[in-house]
């Protein structure tokens, strides 16, 4: 069966990943870019992303994929007859709000409306809405078909059918949904990558150890676990009878270590530059696009054991 078209409203980095997730399982994709010079090479990107996966045998293939995406010049003719809409147009209330209001008038009113946004609630951008119950956060991660978080947040307004649509489709498309019950600045990912970005800094700025070493720390030990469990489950297995005997054991630690922390520091100037000297002594700046791609390598190929390990060991 046919399956229902959708659209792809900017066409930067996210938006371009989001086309490969929908294209990869099977449906029609239109795109839509504000900027020309955008649209002009997206297509060129997403064969070169879909190549990779091809070679990592992540898709069967790459023509039948692209034949799935058309550009398109005009928002209207892009999200005529969809079933489902994308946004990721840039981080910004002012850009979001009036794509939001054309989005409002220009899409069939039962159609769901997910925005990218990375830590700007709903709320903010559809509150004049007057089809905001079908609008909601639909944020993944980068890049989208490589891993497959994508965190629902609703509005306050936001109808839960709507949820629970957006919540089927992204099951369907093989990424995976989880629901956030209200909004809360940077949902729960950023959040979470939040506590330990700020306790890295810290450490750094007490020469507790090297910016390597404290990679290293997450590379080599806390990461590890994490490409397939999170911190529950983890504290779940390190006590001999659980969560509650991890708690027994060491809730005291954690929450001294929490309390030594009670006056944030922000990131400031001195502290950046120190960081960047130890970072471009291990990566030159001229090296950085090309690690990006080294890291979607190491993902691509992380993407392949985990679904080989899903069917080994469930
Ligand atoms: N980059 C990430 O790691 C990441 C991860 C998750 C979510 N997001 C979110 O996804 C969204 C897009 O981020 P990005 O990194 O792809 O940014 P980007 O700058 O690469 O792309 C944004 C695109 O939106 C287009 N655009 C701007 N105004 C527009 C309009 N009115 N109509 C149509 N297109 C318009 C721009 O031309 C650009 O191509 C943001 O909300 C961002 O926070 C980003």
């Amino acid at each position: 069966m046919a399956k229902d078209t959708i659209a792809v409203v900017g066409a930067g980095l996210v938006g371009a990943g989001w086309a490969i997730v929908f294209a990869r399982a099977g449906h029609p994709v239109r795109i839509f870019d504000a900027e020309p010079s955008v649209r002009a090479k997206v297509l060129d990107g997403i064969r070169a992303n879909a190549n990779d996966l091809k070679h990592f045998d992540l898709i069967d293939d790459v023509e039948a994929l692209m034949a799935r995406i058309t550009v398109h010049d005009d928002l209207g003719a892009a999200v005529k007859g969809v079933a489902y809409v994308q946004e990721s147009v840039f981080e910004s209330i002012p850009v979001k709000t009036p794509v939001y209001a054309a989005l409002d008038t220009l899409v069939p009113d039962n159609v769901p409306i997910g925005s990218s946004s990375s830590g700007i609630p709903a709320s903010q951008f559809t509150e004049h809405c007057k089809t905001r119950a079908r609008m909601l956060i639909s944020h993944p991660v980068n890049p989208p078909y490589l891993v497959p978080l994508v965190e629902l947040v609703p509005a306050p307004w936001t109808s839960p059918d709507v949820v629970d649509q957006v919540h089927a489709l992204m099951t369907a498309v093989d990424q995976k949904p989880i629901r956030v019950n209200h909004e809360v600045e940077g949902f729960i990912l950023n959040r979470l990558q939040g506590a330990l970005l700020m306790e890295a800094w810290a450490l750094a700025r007490e020469g507790a150890a090297s910016v390597a070493d404290i990679d290293k720390t997450v590379s080599e030990g806390l990461g590890l676990r994490w490409a397939f469990m999170g911190p529950f489950e983890t504290i779940d297995l390190n006590a001999p009878k659980g969560v509650a005997d991890y708690a027994a054991r060491l809730g005291k630690l954690f929450h001294g270590i929490a309390a030594s922390r009670n006056n944030p520091e922000p990131w400031e100037a001195p502290l950046v530059s120190e960081v960047e000297k130890e970072r471009r002594v291990d990566l030159a700046a001229d090296k950085i696009d090309e690690r990006r791609a080294w890291r979607d390598r190491r993902l691509m190929a992380l993407a392949v054991h985990k679904a080989k390990a899903v069917k080994q060991f469930g």
